[in-house]
């Protein structure tokens, strides 16, 4: 069949991405599901930075690939066990093979063909769908329609509206799972979470939820301070070289645990600076793979610090994905916030100059 669909075919190409169009509307010849496949008309995708890294390069993929990660949709046919015509799905950017060594251990996340795949741009077996066009992380997104594994897939509840049902697959997943999963984050301790989009903002709902206090958001646009605060932190910053002392104020000497959701070396250094001895720092954010960032080493050991990665929110995503949609059906965790507004294709240039600027949440793709 032809799918219309955002293709990249040049990571870098300048701002503002309104003039310069990175993403063009293409149609592209899409084959049937092979085995353990889904074919999924898809109804909605979410605008994440990971795409705005790829776009600008940052986070180098190759070449030409049509985008989209975070999305839902409804399958059309299935050749896979468990799977069948009209389920709703949620994607999960990593597809997990559950056989590898990691997925064995539960680190779906860390799922060695899985990562293969998505280095490659192509789906968990190894091959690719999209006529002449890669797939992103096993999702491809942007597009009416996707062929996926069946192992990037989690059924989800009809009911959920698209634009929201759309989140659960990255942001949600991502930051709530930091929270839950990776530091897993007790009630009464302090948190502080870096970088208020999508990532950061489904952390610190993450936080509220498991009871975290005090809880400090930090960004550099100001909006997203008295969003924040309106979602339960109980300090907001604005982001500069002073942030690190006032968060110590804030957290009577340095926070539990630090999140880094920005993508920066350098604001990673921050968070590092800003918890307290025997503090946390989760690193969420995804920098360019030239940026290191450095830490005195000796505090790791006398301080008894620790730094931990995040991927998928350490996610797995069959497991984690539910229990996330009951906990937003129970009031628990009020997602929707996070949806900014919805844009059609032809937008998708124009909206990702927004997300560059910092001044979106979550805009979301209607198909
Ligand atoms: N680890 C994972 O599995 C995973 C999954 C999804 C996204 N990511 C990464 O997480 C990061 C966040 O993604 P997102 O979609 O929420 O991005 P986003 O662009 O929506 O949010 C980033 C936020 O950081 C803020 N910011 C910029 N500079 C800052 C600074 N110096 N201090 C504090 N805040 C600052 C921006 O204003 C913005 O609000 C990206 O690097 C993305 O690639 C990682
Ligand atoms: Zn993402
Ligand atoms: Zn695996």
């Amino acid at each position: 069949m032809i799918v219309r669909g955002a293709v990249l075919r040049e990571m870098g190409l300048p701002k503002p991405y309104a003039e310069s169009r990175p993403l063009r509307i293409e149609e592209v010849e899409l084959a049937p599901p092979g085995p353990g496949e889904l074919l999924v008309r898809v109804r909605a995708a979410g605008l994440c930075h990971s795409d705005l890294s790829v776009i600008d390069g940052s986070r180098p993929r190759v070449m030409p690939m049509l985008l989209g990660h975070e999305a839902t949709g409804e399958v059309v046919a299935s050749s896979a066990a468990g799977f069948s015509a009209g389920d709703a799905v949620a994607f999960a950017f990593v597809p997990a093979c559950g056989a590898c060594g990691p997925c064995a251990e539960g680190r779906a996340a860390l799922c060695e063909p899985g990562a293969a795949a998505n280095t490659a741009g192509t789906l968990l077996s190894g091959v690719r769908r999209l006529d002449g066009v890669h797939h992103h992380l096993g999702v491809s997104g942007f597009a009416d329609h996707a062929v996926v594994s069946a192992r990037s897939a989690v059924k989800i509840d009809p009911a959920l509206p698209p634009e929201i049902a759309a989140l659960f697959g990255c942001a949600v997943m991502t930051g709530v799972g930091a929270v839950v999963n990776t530091a897993q984050l007790q009630a009464g301790r302090s948190a502080v979470v870096f970088g208020l989009g999508g990532v950061g903002l489904s952390a610190l709902l993450g936080a509220v939820l498991v009871g975290a206090h005090p809880i400090v958001a930090v960004d550099v646009v100001p909006e997203k301070l008295a969003l924040a605060r309106s979602l339960g932190a109980t300090h907001a910053l604005q982001a500069g070289p002073d942030v690190v002392q006032e968060i110590r104020e804030a957290t009577s000497g340095g926070a539990d645990y630090a999140f880094e959701t920005v993508g920066s070396a350098k604001v990673l250094e921050q968070a590092y600076a800003a918890t307290r001895r025997g503090g946390t720092t989760v690193t969420v954010g995804l920098p360019h793979p030239s940026q290191a960032f450095s830490v005195p080493a000796v505090s790791l050991v006398a301080e008894e610090r620790t730094v931990k990665g995040s991927y998928l929110g350490s996610a797995v995503p069959s497991r984690d994905i539910p229990r996330y949609i009951a906990l937003y059906q129970a009031g628990r965790l009020p997602v929707d916030r996070l949806l900014t507004t919805t844009v059609g294709l032809d937008d998708l240039n124009d909206a990702f100059d927004t997300l560059a600027a910092g001044t979106s949440i979550r805009q979301v793709l209607l198909l």
